[in-house]
């Protein structure tokens, strides 16, 4: 059993109009959201990745199959929920998460201590825990030229046994 055990998450999706922009289960207020099986909460996702790449235990695909209609639409919360207690019940508890969100726009600065909250209250870790970034892509690749959205996480476990 490692002390500690590190894990990183990678995501992205392509943003779509008529859908709803979801990062870290806050609803942002924008013109075009992101087109997914699930609520395609890239944050979440890339968070829920980086957990279960610290347990070792696959990733969020072989999870959450997203040819599964049971979790079309699933609120990603739900998936990161899950993951934790894959990490309790192996004997880990949360030391911090920190992660980066890369959208061109809209500006997302004002809604990071809600995606914090949010997070911090799905993982059950306090706020201070858990950090949350933005980039843009200063207008290169897909997502600079505002066809998608990426989120990059690690995360930190510590031995409970
Ligand atoms: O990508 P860039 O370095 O230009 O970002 C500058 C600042 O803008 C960052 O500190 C970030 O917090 C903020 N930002 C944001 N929403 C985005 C991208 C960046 O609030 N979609
Ligand atoms: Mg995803």
């Amino acid at each position: 059993m490692n002390a500690f055990r590190i894990g990183q998450g990678w995501d992205v999706h392509r943003i779509a109009v008529g859908r709803p922009l979801i990062l870290g289960g806050v609803t942002v207020p924008s013109e075009f959201g992101l087109d997914g099986h699930s609520d395609a909460d890239v944050l979440a996702h890339a968070v829920t990745d980086a957990l279960l790449g610290a347990l070792a235990m696959g990733d969020i695909g072989m999870h959450f199959p997203d040819t599964d209609p049971k979790w079309k639409g699933t609120n990603s919360l739900d998936f990161l929920r899950h993951v934790v207690g894959l990490a309790q019940a192996a004997g880990y508890r949360i030391v911090n998460v920190d992660t980066t969100v890369i959208l061109e726009r809209p500006k997302l600065k004002d809604y990071r201590e809600a995606m914090r909250e949010s997070l911090a209250n799905t993982m059950g870790i306090a706020v201070a825990k858990v950090s949350v970034k933005f980039k843009t892509a200063e207008k290169m690749g897909p997502v600079g030229e505002g066809r998608s959205a990426e989120a990059q996480a690690v995360a930190l476990l510590e031995s409970t046994i």
